[in-house]
């Protein structure tokens, strides 16, 4: 590919149809790497000829850029996305054109609790400038949000998700990093999708952590799919189990150990399942003492908002007794969803039990809608969804939740784009974990 080097999201913000604009390196991102205080893991995709691409790190308040550091990216060639059939921005029919260096870096060394800033070096360029910020405050918030479905001949669904987004952070000024709970984009075998997803606001300004869901795990025809898509689409760390390795993966932020699952391995059977949690068990176990609180996530939703069937819930009840987590991130169900906490598939006091969670979607399109409850109703707290259709069987849901973490409790807010695009902010709650 040619050069020029400025993202296509600084000509045109996120309102204007996308291009998929010639760069040397593109893609870029900050994840999380095993300890977020210390440590961060950027990747990004580069042209072929592009074996010498580098990122260039420093501290927000070094405005002048005078104490750099710079640190040289590992990277292999990835021709998976290529030939691919997806679409254009036009929605015409096309197959990716998507061969490409894969980079990743874990930068080591950083100061906990700072806001950085890094941009990432082409042969005869550079990018714009990139944030993330460190964990080690004793209080952290993220943006949770989820089911964007990234797709660019239908670019709303991008600028909806941006819009809510920017609402949350707009309470919440100081939000840490955004977190996902899957389907980012509509097909993970369209690298088009990915790179206009890396493009936008969030994926500049925070560290972004993400859940591989069935979306981003599939291709457009051909049947099947692949967790190779989310492993080279971003640089998690590679602490997975055996043939999960940056795809299942685990970090702390602050006093959170997050243990991220990958539903379409586990749906295959008990023996994936159990593998998952044999996993995750080791973790828990391996890392006592660098964490207070557990919080895990996966794509599928542990109950069904629409009439409150339980659905993932049943197969992790168990272990999130046994092993006190906290709280239960998932999505995919396109309905925002709160329990009280739960034990032994009860109802018991704050700080006693698990919160299981559902973000809403957020691409103002795929939502579904909220149902009457008819079971579980004890345990189910609260849900919501739009109730405008967008077409016949979906509703017009632009949603995302603020979690708050102290070291007592757990705050939760939703906040979602009403019929008039106008940002509402609902079901404010307070976990309380020490028992008050
Ligand atoms: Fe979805």
């Amino acid at each position: 590919m040619t050069s020029s080097l400025l993202p296509v999201s600084l000509f045109c913000g996120f309102l204007c149809v996308p291009t998929l604009a010639d760069a040397d390196v593109y893609s870029i991102v900050a994840n999380p790497a095993e300890d977020c205080s210390t440590h961060m893991n950027i990747g990004w995709q580069a042209d072929l000829d592009e074996t010498n691409s580098r990122i260039i790190y420093t501290a927000k308040s070094d405005t002048s850029w005078t104490h750099t550091s710079t640190a040289q990216g590992k990277f292999e060639r990835s021709d998976i996305f290529d030939g691919n059939n997806s679409k254009k921005p036009t929605g015409e029919d096309w197959k990716e054109e998507a061969k490409f260096l894969d980079y990743g870096v874990t930068l080591s060394g950083l100061t906990p609790d700072t806001e950085y800033m890094y941009k990432v070096t082409g042969k005869t360029n550079e990018s714009t400038v990139h944030y993330f910020k460190t964990a080690g405050a004793k209080e952290f918030t993220f943006v949770w949000i989820s089911d964007i479905h990234t797709y660019t001949p239908i670019p709303s669904r991008v600028k909806n998700a941006n819009a809510v987004m920017e609402a949350a952070m707009k309470i919440e000024p100081k939000a840490d990093f955004v977190f996902s709970t899957g389907d980012i984009v509509a097909w993970g075998g369209s690298y088009s999708f990915w790179r206009y997803l890396f493009d936008q606001p969030f994926a500049k300004d925070y560290m972004f952590a993400t859940v591989i869901g069935n979306h981003d795990w599939m291709r457009r025809t051909g049947g099947g799919g692949s967790s190779d898509f989310f492993r080279v689409a971003l640089n998690n760390p590679t602490n997975g189990y055996a043939g999960q390795e940056g795809v299942c993966y685990w970090f702390i932020y602050g006093d959170v150990l997050f243990l991220t699952f990958n539903n379409e391995l586990m749906k295959r059977g008990p023996s994936e399942e159990e593998a998952a949690k044999t996993w995750a068990a080791g973790v828990i176990e391996k890392q006592k003492g660098k964490y207070q609180k557990i919080f895990i996530a996966e794509h599928y939703q542990w109950f069904d908002a629409r009439n409150g069937r339980s659905s993932w819930y049943d197969h992790w009840k168990d272990f999130c007794d046994k092993y006190n987590v906290t709280l239960a991130l998932s999505g995919n169900n396109h309905v925002y969803e709160r329990t009280v906490p739960l034990r032994a598939d009860k109802v018991v006091a704050d700080g006693q039990g698990t919160v299981y969670m559902e973000a809403p979607s957020s691409d103002g399109e795929r939502g579904v809608e909220a149902g009457k409850l008819t079971m579980n109703t004890d345990k189910l707290a609260f849900t919501y969804s739009s109730h405008e259709h967008s077409n016949k069987t979906e509703v017009k849901t632009i949603g995302c939740v603020l979690v708050r973490v102290s070291p007592k409790a757990i705050t939760t807010k939703l906040v979602y784009l009403d019929e008039n695009h106008a940002a509402q902010v609902a079901d404010e709650h307070v976990t309380r974990l020490d028992g008050k």
